[in-house]
């Protein structure tokens, strides 16, 4: 490490808590990126499938999403009133999108399911929601319930994920295992005069939905008035242009997008049908919802985030993009597997991580069972040997077959000083 990164180190040691913008503890100072690599700050390359946690679909510095930032910029940075960028963008997310017939913007994924969960409320009249542990919402107090609990809930009863969550919160949240339809069947039926929606992940963090397990949900809440939400904060727009609900063919009454929608800058969505979006309508009610964000909308971000699915819109994009995903998986399953380790790829296209368990897992408590220091100990090795990834492979449309390459090399690396 060179003495400037070291001094920069310290001055994050002593300006920010744990010396870390919260996200990412490791010691890692990331200074560029161009397609589908980054650098550090003593001039290393990686091949990048941290992506920004999942906004940089299409690699780092896409010319055509930089040159739509550019223009955007001459023209203004912010305006809090309506602008045409925002417009547009919501247009092309109600084009892609089955359940989106409106949109409401904000500036983070956090503050998109809060106020779909308060959507949900103020529909319905109910106030409690039901998630599945191990789901991830961002870090609203409703969301960090049972989010990373150290062991299974005691199903429907919620574990707070961290301090200073008012004890009420506790009282309006429901928890059930993901991909197990009867237990969440049966709690829906059971607390339907209370329940406002139910919010799920369809592709929770890695694991997919089991066959009908969607599908149930659809039927169940319908059936009950409750409302469906699909987080899609990672599966919008990266497994499919129309996101999960599209890859998936069920469609919810709410979803929630980020990441994607704004090419790398801080933009997220609640989206949805006209009857809970109406909920928003100042004009067709005084009791609307209050919703107000100081940069939602912004027009730089959603400059960004047009050119961005400009780019995505090309035919045989997600084709591409879904094959280099699964040559990355295979190569990894290979290399572990080449090593006799117990290993496997879950996830689905652009979106997995390698699992180190004797069967791919299909909710959290399975995945808290599976060899997390391993897991860890894997990820370091890979960066030590120029591949940067978090809790799973985001893969982009730039990377390409010779990244398939030197990731097969570097994980075979990697798991061989392991098991050395
Ligand atoms: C599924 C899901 N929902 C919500 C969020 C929160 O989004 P943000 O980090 O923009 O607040 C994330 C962030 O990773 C996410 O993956």
């Amino acid at each position: 490490m060179n003495a400037a990164t070291q001094a920069m180190l310290e001055k994050a040691r002593r300006f920010l808590p744990n010396g870390t913008l919260g996200n990412i503890s490791d010691e890692i100072l990331l200074s560029r990126g161009r397609g589908s690599r980054v650098w550090d700050s003593d001039d290393r390359e990686y091949i990048d499938y941290l992506l920004g946690s999942g906004p940089m679909l299409l690699g780092h510095a896409h010319p055509e999403v930089l040159q739509a930032v550019r223009e955007q910029l001459e023209e203004g940075l912010t305006f809090f009133a309506l602008n045409e960028k925002a417009i547009l963008l919501a247009e092309q997310i109600v084009d892609a999108v089955p359940c989106a017939e409106k949109v409401r913007f904000t500036s983070s994924g956090t503050e998109a399911t809060l106020y779909a969960l308060r959507v949900a409320r103020a529909a319905t009249g109910r106030e409690k929601i039901l998630k599945f542990e191990g789901g991830y919402h961002g870090m609203h107090d409703y969301s960090l319930m049972s989010l990373r609990p150290p062991r299974a809930s005691d199903y429907p009863k919620p574990i707070p994920d961290s301090r200073g969550i008012p004890r009420g919160v506790e009282q309006s949240v429901l928890v059930a295992p993901f991909n197990d339809l009867d237990l969440a069947a049966s709690l829906i039926e059971d607390h339907r005069a209370d329940l406002a929606a139910v919010i799920v992940e369809p592709l929770q963090r890695i694991l997919p939905p089991a066959p009908g397990f969607l599908e149930g949900l659809r039927e169940v809440t319908s059936a009950h008035d409750v409302a469906l939400i699909f987080d899609e904060i990672v599966t919008g727009f990266r497994l499919a242009l129309g996101g999960a609900q599209a890859y998936y063919g069920v469609v919810p009454d709410i979803t929630t997008l980020g990441k994607v929608i704004g090419g790398g800058f801080p933009l997220a969505a609640v989206a949805g049908s006209a009857r809970y979006m109406a909920e928003f309508d100042a004009s067709l009610s005084d009791s609307a919802l209050v919703q107000i964000g100081t940069l939602s909308g912004n027009p730089v971000a959603a400059a960004a985030g047009l050119a961005a699915i400009r780019v995505l819109k090309r035919s045989g994009t997600y084709e591409r993009l879904h094959e280099i995903s699964k040559a990355i998986g295979s190569a990894l399953k290979s290399a572990a597997s080449d090593l006799g380790i117990a290993a496997h790829v879950v996830g689905e296209g652009p979106a997995f991580d390698l699992v180190f368990a004797d069967e791919p897992p299909k909710n959290y408590a399975e995945v808290l069972a599976s060899d997390s220091q391993l897991a860890a100990r894997f990820a370091k090795g890979l960066r030590s040997h120029g591949v940067l990834k978090d809790s799973k492979f985001y893969v982009s449309t730039a990377h390409t077959e010779s990244d398939v390459e030197a990731t097969a090399i570097a994980a075979s690396k990697a798991l061989t000083d392991i098991t050395r």
